[in-house]
């Protein structure tokens, strides 16, 4: 077991800490959303900024809740944490009695914490049962064990092709098929991760494990990562009070193309034909966009933290008075 705190022994380091706070703006005070608490990283920076800040965190894992609880505990009432899932979040908010928001941070993905626990295996460098759920010991979930033993082969291939951006991905579904054929289905991190070095062929000069989009894939999908986080931050931004901020970092670029297209819609840039006489794909007025371009890792944070390599963050501003739907 890991022990609570932060520090650079900390399970997971928080990415892009010092550029999220600044477009969260805790300076006021008020009730921040951590709708991805983790390990409370980031939450823990944004308590630490101003005594007037208060935050309602929320994870699908309750693992990391127990930590993220025992880290924040100095901070009493001003940090509640509730296991939820934050397409959920509306409801978590009411349940709590709250009802406006200071500022939303979505820190997306995997934390370092679910990726080197071992048992529940994220990672095809240790040996374990192929499992993959953030909300482990949910066992109405599926695990990508058996996901793989009840996809299809076609439903697998464009799992992988798309988001893991793997090229091979027809021949990987093909070798996870036969071998489910021949009654020997995939059940550990290591066969999967030896099946796909060899239907791809590794070489011992390629940069990264052959393996390491396929996980990546699977791990999306056994979690609906890309599911809800439209609706997420469209519903985020009415629940936030006016000038009040929202920060995403994403790892995938599937997701950040969610992200950039959301906010987009929010500032009023609607995507429709312009021959259409009315706009019909939701696009308002509600927001500013502070990050014309996405905010990436320093060279001295990646030498820190080579993990944060794929983030990208994104930040917004809640106009003062939000325009009603847009029907240019
Ligand atoms: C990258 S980590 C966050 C790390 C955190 N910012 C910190 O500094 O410690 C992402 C966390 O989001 C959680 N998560 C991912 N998708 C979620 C969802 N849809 N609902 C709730 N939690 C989610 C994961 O369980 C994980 O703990």
């Amino acid at each position: 077991m890991f022990a609570s705190g932060g520090g650079p022994d900390a399970p997971h380091r928080p990415v892009l800490l010092a550029e999220s706070i600044r477009y969260l703006a805790p300076e006021q005070g008020g009730l921040f959303l951590d709708a991805t608490l983790g390990l409370g990283g980031h939450s823990e920076a944004l308590l630490e900024a101003s005594p007037g800040v208060r935050v309602l965190g929320i994870d699908r894992d309750p693992e990391a809740l127990r930590f993220a609880r025992a880290r924040l505990a100095r901070f009493d009432e001003r940090f509640r944490a509730v296991q939820a899932n934050f397409k959920e979040f509306a409801g978590v908010l009411k349940d709590a009695g709250e009802e406006r928001l200071s500022g939303v941070l979505a820190d997306l993905g995997v934390s370092s914490l679910q990726f080197d626990s071992v048992e529940r295996g994220f990672s095809f460098r240790h040996d374990a049962p192929l499992d993959m759920r953030m909300n482990a010991g949910d066992d109405e979930e599926e695990t990508a064990a058996e996901l793989l033993a009840r996809l299809p082969e076609e439903e697998i291939a464009r799992i992988i092709f798309e988001y893991g951006e793997e090229r091979k991905s027809r021949r990987i579904a093909r070798w996870i098929v036969e071998r489910r054929e021949a009654g020997e289905a995939i059940q550990t991190t290591t066969e999967l991760a030896a099946l796909v070095a060899r239907a791809v062929g590794y070489k011992r000069t390629d940069r990264i494990h052959p393996a390491t989009r396929t996980f990546q894939a699977l791990r999306i999908a056994v979690n609906h990562e890309l599911e809800g986080l439209e609706e997420f931050l469209e519903a985020s931004i009415d629940l936030l009070q006016p000038s009040g901020r929202l920060v995403v970092i994403s790892f995938h670029s599937l997701e950040d193309r969610i992200v950039k297209r959301a906010l987009r819609r929010l500032a009023g840039q609607c995507e429709c034909d312009p021959r259409l006489p009315v706009c019909a794909c939701g696009a308002r007025r509600a927001v500013e966009i502070l990050t014309r371009r996405p905010v990436t890792p320093t060279e001295a944070e990646l030498d820190e933290n080579p993990r944060a390599r794929s983030a990208k963050l994104r930040a917004c501003r809640k106009l003062e008075d939000v325009a009603s739907l847009k029907a240019t």
